[in-house]
């Protein structure tokens, strides 16, 4: 396509012209905008980017191995995880408020960051900081939560004095479609292209109550569930996001078998947008959903309810916190 190579050709001579022989870092978080500016980056100044990947345990099932193995090999960039799922679960631990769970855990992506970048600050010096900043990130600026909130997980304003690096962002001036169809172009899987928004808490938000191990594994299963029956039904690109959420505090009857069960309840929030901005609830096949409510229950332990969330936003946000 005329349009996204003369994209890439006009970001990748930019950076070029920006970041000279210089060394440049990049934080990845397994999104498509992280993804698509590292490799923006890397076939502009190649090994002289450096990626940082965070796995803090959020993500959802297979995510983190897909950043770590997948993306790297197929880019050849070069990808160092720091793993502190534990440390994450430690600073959560009894944290219920949406808030409150949003400042820990950027504060700790902040802290895990900041020790990475100067490692290799001291390895061999880094004098840039890659963002993957889109158009409505810009216009939205200090506006909803979500904003504020990628500033303070991602921002470079988050990191000390000592370690201030400019800032590189070829997404600057781009909307999601445009930075879809140029990693397309770039060569990336697919999967990782249409991969749904995610926000930087991760499912760290996505647990009504306080952020466990065992809540954090029910969850990815049943995240894992709805998704693969998504993709299975063709629907990926139908629909904008797809949290699925764990009401932790919240238990209701039910009978499984010859038993009464006092289980979890899990919400579907499948919604259409353009931007984040607002959004419509999806109107998803009925027999999908029954799809995923009888594999949900089956399969997940201690969820014994399904409830899909029919809230457009206004007045609902996408996320439940
Ligand atoms: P809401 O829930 O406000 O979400 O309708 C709008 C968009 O922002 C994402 N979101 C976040 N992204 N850090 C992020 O990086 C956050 O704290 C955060 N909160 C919400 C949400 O997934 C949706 O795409």
């Amino acid at each position: 396509n005329w349009t996204n190579s003369a994209i890439i050709d006009e970001q990748v001579a930019a950076i070029r012209e920006q970041v000279g022989d210089k060394r440049v870092l990049c934080a990845l978080s397994g999104g498509v905008d992280s993804s698509v500016a590292a490799a923006l980056v890397h076939r502009a100044v190649g090994d002289q980017l450096t990626c940082v990947f965070v796995d803090h345990g959020l993500l959802r099932a297979g995510e983190a191995e897909q950043v770590e193995k997948d993306y790297a090999q197929l880019t050849g960039i070069d990808v160092r995880t720091v793993d502190v799922s534990e440390q994450f679960l430690t600073a959560l631990k009894g944290v219920t408020d949406p808030e409150e769970k949003r400042k820990i855990i950027g504060r700790e992506f902040i802290r895990t960051f900041e020790a990475a970048a100067r490692g290799l600050a001291e390895e061999h010096g880094i004098d840039f900081l890659v963002q993957g900043t889109l158009y409505p990130d810009v216009v939205e600026s200090g506006g909803g939560t979500g904003t504020a909130n990628i500033k303070s997980h991602h921002n470079v304003g988050g990191l000390p004095d000592d370690l201030q690096f400019a800032l590189v962002e070829p997404l600057r001036t781009l909307f999601k479609d445009e930075v879809r169809a140029i990693g397309l172009e770039l060569g990336l899987p697919e999967a990782m292209i249409w991969r749904h928004p995610f926000p930087g808490p991760g499912l760290g938000i996505r647990i009504v109550g306080e952020v466990t191990k065992e809540r954090l594994d029910l969850l990815k299963a049943a995240d894992a569930i709805a998704r693969a029956e998504l993709t299975a039904a063709g629907l990926d690109r139908s629909v904008w996001q797809f949290p699925v959420v764990l009401l932790a505090d919240v238990r209701s009857v039910g009978v499984q078998g010859d038993g009464r069960t006092y289980g979890h309840p899990i919400v579907l929030r499948p919604v259409s947008s353009e931007d984040a901005m607002t959004a419509d609830w999806s109107r998803l096949p009925y027999e999908l959903l029954a799809k995923i409510s009888t594999r949900i229950t089956n399969e997940v332990a201690d969820v014994n309810r399904v409830v899909l969330d029919v809230t457009s936003k206004p007045p609902g946000t996408i996320e439940w916190e």
